[in-house]
């Protein structure tokens, strides 16, 4: 993702290549930072409030300085002034020292073919993190692993990961929630199993209800997936991206993933 702008805490607007970080600052020696990243559509960013308090939330399970919300709003309007674009990623980051930042991005060109041709995805085994001091919701900057999972998958000719426990049980991607759909019902990974609870995930539980879809969470095995008529992810970026192949087995296409994908959509450039 090309950087458009930077805004930092106590500094304002600066150039995307200057440095912003204390060499000893914790979020750069131990991964232990919080962020959130947005899409923002025609200059505004959706479900800020809904980021900004999942920050917060972060942030205090990391034993972090109390977000300060205002701060980071301010940041934003300034990174999205700068960076001169309606449509494009935001990028939230809280540091221990504490240094606010709030980040500009170009949004990355190969979303809507990756949306027209469906993602490959392939399931890596891992553990679950539904111990509290394995910090799970927490959206902390230590996502080496996340990344090593999308490299992997990468590797093996696939686009993407979907993260399932010890026992099988699905959890979600590396920068994902998973979600599919069987008969009439949506399915989709339940809270309570470590994953993050994305913002995206929540605006389609909203969604999905209001466009008469009945949605089941809890824990399911990988077979199930495999059975589903149609397989999707969701996140704020990618927004609802299809699936078309699971573990080099083809995934049906079906039509709830773009019905939500069109809603979604229409709630995020809704006038306000
Ligand atoms: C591990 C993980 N799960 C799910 C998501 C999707 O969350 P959201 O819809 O809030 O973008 C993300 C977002 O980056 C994530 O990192």
């Amino acid at each position: 993702m090309t950087l458009l702008a930077v805004a930092v805490g106590g500094r304002g607007v600066v150039a995307p290549d200057e440095p912003v970080l204390r060499a000893d600052d914790e979020a750069l020696l131990r991964g232990r930072a919080a962020f959130e990243t947005l899409r923002v559509y025609g200059g505004r960013p959706f479900r800020l409030s809904e980021h900004l308090v999942r920050l917060a939330t972060s942030a205090e399970r990391l034993g972090l300085p109390k977000v300060d919300a205002a701060e980071l709003q301010e940041l934003a309007r300034l990174a999205l002034d700068a960076g001169g674009t309606q449509d494009c990623v935001l990028r939230f980051f809280w540091t221990p020292s504490p240094t606010a930042l709030a980040l500009v991005s170009e949004l990355p060109e190969h979303l809507e073919p990756l949306r027209e041709r469906g993602q490959r995805l392939i399931a890596l085994r891992g553990p679950r993190a539904d111990e509290p001091w394995l910090l799970p919701g927490v959206k902390s900057t230590s996502y080496a692993v996340n990344m090593a999972a999308e490299a992997e998958a990468k590797r093996r000719g696939a686009d993407d990961a979907v993260f399932v426990d010890v026992d099988g049980v699905v959890l979600e991607g590396p920068t994902t929630n998973i979600w599919w759909r069987r008969g009439q019902p949506l399915f989709t990974p339940a809270l309570e199993l470590g994953i993050l609870a994305g913002v995206t995930r929540a605006t389609l539980l909203e969604l999905a209800a209001a466009a008469g879809y009945e949605v089941r969470e809890g824990a399911f095995r990988l077979g199930e997936l495999l059975e589903a008529d149609e397989l999707f992810t969701s996140s704020s970026v990618r927004e609802v991206m299809p699936v078309a192949e699971l573990d080099g087995r083809p995934v049906g296409r079906g039509s709830a993933a773009d019905e939500l994908q069109a809603v979604l959509r229409a709630a995020a450039t809704l006038p306000a």
